[in-house]
This record gives C-alpha cells, sequence and structure tokens, in this order.
C-alpha cells in the first residue's frame, strides 16, 4: 500500500518582521489606485518608485483587487522580484483571505520564499487582516501531492516561508496564532477528501479524527459491535456489504467555562466510498466517489480548528464512516430496516445510503447530548448540484434563526448557502407501503426528500442539513482553492461559532 499523507501538507512557514526591517528576494508591494503605497512601502521601494510607475502604466495596471505586475532585478539592494498587488478601489470592503491567495498566485511558482510589506496607503494592516492575508496564502499555497512519486523538482522550488512586515509584529503574530488552526483545519478537511479510499477506510477515517486527542479533543469510536449493541441499524446497513468495519467518531471538544454547559454539535456524512451497492452507479466518474466524506472530512477539519484555537463552547462532533459495496452480505432494495430512532424503514436504493448514516449519528447526537443545534455536513444528493450548481451549498432546516445565521456566515466567509423548501407537501413523498418510511422520494425535489427524510431522525432539536455535494469536492479553482477536496465548510462553521455561540 503506497503511503499516506499523515500531516497536512500545507507546511508553509508564516513570519513576521517589523515595517522598517529590510527587505529582500522576492517582495510584494500592496497599491491602491494610482500607485497609491504606504509609507513603510514607499520607504523601502524609493529607488526603484520611478520605474515602478513605468512599469504600471505600461501594464495599464489600475489597481483592481488582486491584479498586478512585477519588476524584475529592481534598483534596490537585495531584491530579485518586485511585485505589485492591486488592492482594488476601497469602495467594497477588500475580502483579506482572498487577497492572500491573489498574492500567493501572483509569486511565480519556484519563489521558496517571499515577503508582503502589510500595508495600504492609510497605513499598517490590522492584525486580523494581516492573518486573513496569511490564511488566504496557505490555503493557495495547499497542494496534494503525497503520492507522487517523481517530484524532486517541484520539490526544491516550493514554497517554504512568507513573511510580513507588520506595523504590530506582537499582535500580528497573535492573530496568526489564533488562526494558523483553521489554516490547518481546512488543509487536513482537504486531504482527507483527496485520500484515496484504498488508504482512507472507515477505520482509517476514525484514526485520523482520534489524532484529534493532542489537541484536547476527546474522542470515542465505536465499532461494528458497539454500534449493533446500540442499534445503529440504518448505519451497519449501509456497511454491511463491505470487508471494511463501520465506525463512528464522537469528538469532544469542551472550552466552556462551565463544563456542562449545552453543546453545539455537527454531523458528517463519511461515507469513503460510494458505488451505490446493489444499486451501482454507472463507471464514468466512479472514481469521484471517494469524496463522499466531505462532510465528514469538514467536521474533523472543523474540530481541529476549534481545539486549536480554545474556542469557549462545548462541542460535539459525530461523524458516520462506511463504505457502500455490492456483495452477497450487501442490503437490497425491498429491505425494511430498523434505525436507531426505532422507526423503520423501507429500502428503495441502496446508493441513497448517506441519510441511512445520517439518521442513526443525528438521533444518537441529539438523544445523548441534547445539543443547542445540529448543523449537519453531506455530500447527499446529485441533485443538489442540478439545483444550485457549485458556488452554494444547499441548506435545509427547521429552524429560522439558525438558517438566518448560517446565511449571513456564509456571505461573510465566502462559504454560501441558499435556503430550500421543506414541507408536509414533500414530507408526505416518503411515507410507505410497508413500513414507517420509505427511504427515497423519487426523482423529483430530490435533495428535498433527502432532507426530509433526515428531519424524521431529529426530534425537535433545531438543525441545519447543508447539501455539499457541490462545493465539498471536485471544486473549480478559485482564487484561495487548487485542490480537487475543497475543505469547504470549515470556515463557515468556525466563524458561525465564534461569531454567535462562543462565550
Ligand atoms: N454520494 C451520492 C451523491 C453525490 C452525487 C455526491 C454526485 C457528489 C456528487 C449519494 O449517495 C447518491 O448516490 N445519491 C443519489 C440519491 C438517489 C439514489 C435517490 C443521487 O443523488 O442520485
Ligand atoms: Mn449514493
Ligand atoms: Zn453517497
Amino acid at each position: 500500500m503506497a503511503k499516506s499523507a499523515d500531516a497536512p501538507s500545507g507546511a508553509l512557514k508564516i513570519a513576521f518582521q517589523k515595517p522598517d526591517a529590510d527587505v529582500s528576494g522576492v517582495v510584494v508591494a500592496l497599491a491602491g489606485p494610482d500607485l497609491a503605497f504606504g509609507p513603510a512601502t514607499a520607504a523601502a521601494i524609493a529607488p526603484a518608485r520611478e520605474a515602478l510607475g513605468r512599469a504600471a502604466t505600461a501594464e495599464r495596471f489600475k489597481a483592481a483587487q488582486g491584479s498586478g505586475f512585477e519588476l524584475l532585478a529592481p534598483a534596490l539592494d537585495g531584491v530579485e522580484r518586485l511585485i505589485v498587488v492591486g488592492l482594488g478601489d476601497g469602495k467594497e470592503p477588500t475580502d483579506w483571505v482572498k487577497l492572500g491567495g491573489q498574492i500567493r498566485g501572483k509569486v511565480a511558482s519556484g519563489a521558496t520564499e517571499f515577503t508582503v510589506i502589510a500595508e495600504t496607503a492609510e497605513g499598517a494592516l490590522a492584525a486580523e487582516a494581516v492573518a486573513d492575508i496569511a490564511l488566504g496564502v496557505r490555503l493557495r499555497d495547499y497542494a496534494f501531492d503525497v503520492y507522487k512519486t517523481k517530484k524532486k523538482d517541484d520539490e526544491r522550488g516550493r514554497l517554504a516561508k512568507v513573511t510580513f512586515a507588520v506595523g504590530d509584529e506582537a499582535a500580528a503574530k497573535k492573530a496568526w496564532k489564533l488562526k494558523e488552526g483553521l489554516a490547518e483545519g481546512v488543509e487536513l478537511a482537504r486531504t482527507l477528501v483527496n485520500e484515496p479510499p484504498n488508504v482512507l477506510t472507515p477505520t482509517e477515517f476514525a484514526k485520523r479524527a482520534a489524532a484529534l486527542e493532542k489537541l484536547g479533543v476527546e474522542v470515542e469510536i465505536l465499532g461494528e459491535k458497539e454500534l449493533k449493541k446500540a442499534g445503529f441499524g440504518a448505519l451497519l446497513a449501509v456497511g454491511q456489504g463491505s470487508v471494511q468495519e463501520s465506525k463512528v467518531a464522537i469528538m469532544r471538544w469542551n472550552g466552556a467555562k462551565e463544563k456542562n454547559a449545552q453543546p453545539v454539535a455537527f454531523v458528517g456524512k463519511g461515507v469513503i466510498f460510494d458505488t451505490g451497492g446493489i444499486s451501482i452507479k454507472p463507471s464514468a466518474s466512479m472514481e469521484d466517489m471517494k469524496g463522499d466524506m466531505a462532510g465528514a472530512a469538514c467536521v474533523v477539519g472543523l474540530m481541529h480548528a476549534l481545539a486549536s484555537r480554545k474556542a469557549k463552547v462545548n462541542v460535539i462532533g459525530a461523524i458516520g464512516c462506511v463504505e457502500n459495496m455490492p456483495d452477497g452480505g450487501s442490503y437490497r432494495p425491498g429491505d425494511i430496516i430498523t434505525g436507531l430512532s426505532g422507526q423503520t424503514i423501507e429500502i428503495i436504493n441502496t446508493d441513497a445510503e448517506g441519510r441511512l448514516v445520517l439518521a442513526d449519528v443525528l438521533w444518537h447526537v441529539q438523544d445523548r447530548f441534547k445539543p443547542k443545534f445540529m448543523v449537519d455536513l453531506a455530500t447527499l444528493t446529485g441533485a443538489i448540484l442540478v439545483a444550485l450548481g457549485v458556488d452554494n451549498a444547499g441548506l435545509f432546516s427547521n429552524d429560522d434563526e439558525l438558517s438566518e445565521r448560517l446565511y449571513k456566515t456564509g456571505l461573510a466567509t465566502g462559504e454560501k448557502v441558499w435556503r430550500m423548501p421543506m414541507g408536509p407537501e414533500f414530507d408526505k413523498l416518503i411515507d410507505s407501503k410497508f413500513a414507517d418510511m420509505k427511504q427515497t422520494g423519487g426523482r423529483h425535489g430530490g435533495s428535498i426528500t433527502a432532507a426530509q427524510f433526515l428531519k424524521r431522525h431529529v426530534n425537535d432539536t433545531p438543525w441545519a442539513h447543508l447539501d455539499i455535494a457541490g462545493t465539498g469536492m471536485g471544486s473549480p479553482a478559485s482564487d484561495i482553492n487548487r485542490s480537487w477536496g475543497s475543505g469547504w465548510g470549515v470556515r463557515l462553521l468556525d466563524r458561525l461559532v465564534k461569531d454567535y455561540y462562543e462565550e
């Protein structure tokens, strides 16, 4: 077996220095319209200012956010390249994370280090903005290449260190310390999604979740014996055709002052590979179904982020890890199974497996932890791609306040959600002739009936379901992501917790 990626690969070092310290090598300067620089930048680049002006004119540089040009070997001691990146006209608030990604994009591949003079024409950037730029640089720089054995040349030119010249070194360092765990959390989620299914088995996935113990997260792993005893009949039905043992991992971060403060909870679909089972999928692109655990990956990445910054809140993260395979022992269409809630389910299509996994984990979490709310994430339906495309996750909820908060946080982080309808007219589509409910409701409104099915397993708990089939994997390249597994949702939920639920 090939070796696996135990550590997130983005081990890029972020450092800070004083604004008046010498800059050398590859240097990035930030410019507003009319090539407006801050005072430290102006001082650092003074001898090259005129050449820079001519280059800007030749480039027709208008300082649009993320646009840029560079001067090779400018008349500045020790500077190899001077890269100017536009800050925009200041009419819109700057998205610093995105700017960080854009800066990384402007630095030629092959550079091993660069320095950013972190100021605008108004002066030094706030520590928080600098940390966000650093986050964006890190996220853009992430690459999953552990399985490429012929990467010697790339390695020599791999970016290793980015230094920020800042107004207040100590403040920037502190802000970055709080944000570094978020960068690692997104990287971890991406790596889990990118990992192949022969390496990332349910058991290996649970092990990676258990690695969070080093951050002070309590992790409990339930194997098939425990799951059977507890009655996780729906989750176990999905995994019964696989030689891999099904696993549930429960992660607990106790950051609230009061030990028993009511927790918030996040639940993830962790289908490490989805063949469809007996209702087998067509071969084309089936390899993408290694990403059918993007929801669970997000939950693990989120727990990493929250624990790293010692978030003052109690949080439960729960993931159901299974493999959906066709086999003589597989569950089949027509089977009637009993889930953890005690309700019976008539199986219609073994490819609608994610809702079965989530049903049991959601029930377990609300029953045992009585959380303030539960948010689940799942690559649940192809239908959500048809409805919303790849830029918005589908949001389904029984709670308007939670929905509103998720929507606003989505706009703030760029990880957007769009609320979809639910209601009795959809719920009745999953009534069954033979059991308490059918597992699917037909082709029309497929993402909605899937959500209605989940709703039957959350009791009265405020709950939101995020269908991330379009956003979690196969992501188009963006300013802050070049990876197939996007790590979508980690930044969204980290911010949701921070803005609304921390002490
Ligand atoms: N994992 C898939 C959904 C999916 C599709 C995720 C494409 C990412 C990209 C899910 O388990 C599934 O197969 N859903 C079925 C449900 C149907 C059988 C009711 C689907 O969407 O076709
Ligand atoms: Mn499926
Ligand atoms: Zn699936």
